[in-house]
């Protein structure tokens, strides 16, 4: 950092950097005091002043068994900026500010994702096979965009992106309390598989056999659906609500009809027929449906899926 805020072009990387006129992101990682010393921050600033973008350090322990700022960014959290600013275009060099702001800054998007448990009793629940992928890439596909986003999350089998805000839920109805809360917000993309039903009659305890040879009766309720309650939410809806509809046969017909039902802007369709291989795998293949018709994707990376579909939310927001 101190070379490059000098200019100094004495080995490799120091004379790549001065020849460039590309983005540059710097992901310092330093012991603390180093860090804190007026001469890094003084760099610091020059560097941004340049244009740089700057990412971390982390707080934390280090190496040296220090603690403080200074820890390198996590890998993943490098790799998001990196993400965001190959997707805002040409890495030419600009001032920090534009730089560092996709064309989603400024904007809050909430995303629910994976299944959610519903309990029987301490130890068994009922769920769905949901892996929470899909909604894991459109949240980071959206953080890359620049948004801030509330990722309500039930139990999923993938980890939550780094860099966004993660409330963990279980429950349909804990998810909807965390939407609720975290609104306001300029889009909601529903991509949860909420279970449609609870039981009523869970206990705190748990259900032992009796002797009798009679299972117990679960008695169930149905859960909100919480895509519906926040389409039709007065005053406080989101300018775009994205729901998802997994079909297995006349998927554009029915996801049409959902639209309407739901009361969202927009229903992202997938197919889920068996021999697909969606369901829990790494492809998905999409209609996009909203007010003007149906628009076939190709069978793509549920990644792929995530970043096409944050561009087009971002085009819908601008
Ligand atoms: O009615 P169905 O479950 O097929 O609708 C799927 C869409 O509705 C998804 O976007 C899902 O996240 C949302 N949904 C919801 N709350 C429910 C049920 C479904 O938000 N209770």
């Amino acid at each position: 950092m101190a070379k490059m805020a000098q200019g100094l072009a004495d080995d490799l990387a120091s004379t790549l950097l001065l020849a460039s006129d590309k983005g540059v992101l710097v992901a310092p990682a330093m012991n603390v005091r180093m860090w804190n010393h007026p001469a890094t921050q003084r760099n610091l600033a020059v560097l941004r002043a340049d244009g740089v973008a700057v990412i971390g350090p982390d707080e934390g322990d280090m190496a040296c068994g220090e603690h403080g700022p200074g820890r390198m960014a996590e890998p993943e959290a490098i790799m998001a900026a990196i993400r965001a600013r190959l997707d805002t275009g040409p890495l030419l060099l600009e001032p920090q500010a534009q730089v560092a702001r996709g064309v989603l800054a400024g904007r809050h998007v909430i995303v629910t994702s994976g299944p959610t448990h519903e309990p029987i009793d301490p130890v068994r629940y009922i769920a769905n096979r949901s892996s929470g992928a899909q909604g894991a890439a459109i949240a980071g596909a959206l953080r890359d965009q620049g948004a801030r986003v509330s990722f309500v999350t039930g139990p999923a089998a993938v980890p939550a992106p780094a860099g966004v805000d993660v409330i963990r839920i279980e429950t349909a109805r804990e998810m909807r309390d965390a939407v609720e809360a975290a609104l306001p917000a300029d889009a909601a993309v529903m991509a949860a598989a909420v279970a449609d039903w609870r039981v009523v009659n869970a206990v705190p305890r748990k259900m032992k056999k009796d002797g009798s040879g009679r299972p117990p009766t679960l008695d169930l309720a149905e859960n909100p659906d919480i895509l519906a309650w926040v389409s039709g939410l007065d005053g406080r809806r989101p300018k775009l609500v994205v729901g998802f509809a997994a079909e297995t046969d006349d998927i554009v017909a029915h996801a049409t009809a959902k639209r309407l039902r739901k009361g969202c802007d927009w229903i992202v369709a997938n197919d889920v027929s068996d021999g697909t291989g969606i369901m829990g795998g790494t492809e998905n293949a999409v209609t996009l449906i909203d007010e003007t018709g149906a628009e076939e994707w190709p069978r793509l990376g549920k990644d792929e899926v995530a970043r096409r579909l944050a561009r087009r939310i971002a085009e819908a927001l601008a």
